[in-house]
């Protein structure tokens, strides 16, 4: 009998010169797929601990979360529910300056126990702008987690709850960070050569 092609366990096997090709434009790889990997198994941990017995709503901020969000949910045995809300910095540059909405709100928070996710925490404007909105909303409590914490950049009074990495002051993509829109599928963080980003957004 053949066995299912789609049930048959695959042998995978280590090759040799088949690493993939990444972008000349990355530096070097700030935070490895292994390090995130284990550093994202532990914050789903320390959120299952917390939220056990609870009326968790995730709110995802779109759309640097794309991978960070995947990783950390997929192991969170919690009834949870999720939701996703659209903000961007206007523009393509590299400074976060006025927030557009692109996705509002579709879950009723009112009461739940809401947990705010995002990628990065830069200059704190767009957590803050998010979690001010959010209050708005009644949840009955409100709760933020953070891959990556650029303190160095902040501007609003603002911190995380859950913190992934605490970075220094480089530019960084991948791992669902873009600069551009492009980097975004990386699966690691790397810090973007300057010369990619000082010449303007590329088409
Ligand atoms: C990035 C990132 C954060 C925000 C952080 O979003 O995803 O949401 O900037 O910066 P801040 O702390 O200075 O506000 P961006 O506007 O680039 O949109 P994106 O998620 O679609 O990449």
């Amino acid at each position: 009998m053949n066995p299912d092609p789609l049930s048959a366990p695959r042998h995978v096997r280590p090759r040799r010169g088949t690493a993939p090709a990444w972008p000349t434009e990355i530096q070097t790889v700030l935070i490895s797929e292994t390090q995130l990997q284990r550093r994202v198994r532990q914050l789903t941990r320390d959120i299952q601990r917390d939220y056990t017995g609870r009326d968790l709503v995730i709110v995802s901020l779109l759309n640097g979360t794309v991978m960070f969000l995947a990783d950390l949910i997929r192991h969170l045995s919690l009834p949870l529910r999720l939701d996703f809300i659209g903000v961007s910095s206007y523009g393509v540059g590299t400074e976060s300056g006025d927030l557009v909405f692109t996705k509002e709100l579709r879950l009723d928070v009112r009461g739940r126990d809401v947990l705010v996710v995002d990628d990065i925490l830069d200059t704190g404007r767009t957590l803050k702008r998010v979690t001010e909105k959010l209050r708005q909303l009644n949840p009955r409590d409100l709760h933020t987690c953070v891959l990556l914490d650029k303190a160095e950049r902040r501007v609003e009074k603002i911190e995380a709850d859950y913190v992934g990495f605490k970075i220094p002051n480089q530019f960084v993509v991948g791992y669902g960070l873009d600069f551009a829109e492009r980097y975004r599928n990386l699966p690691f963080v790397g810090v973007l050569k300057p010369e990619a980003y000082q010449g303007g957004a590329p088409e």
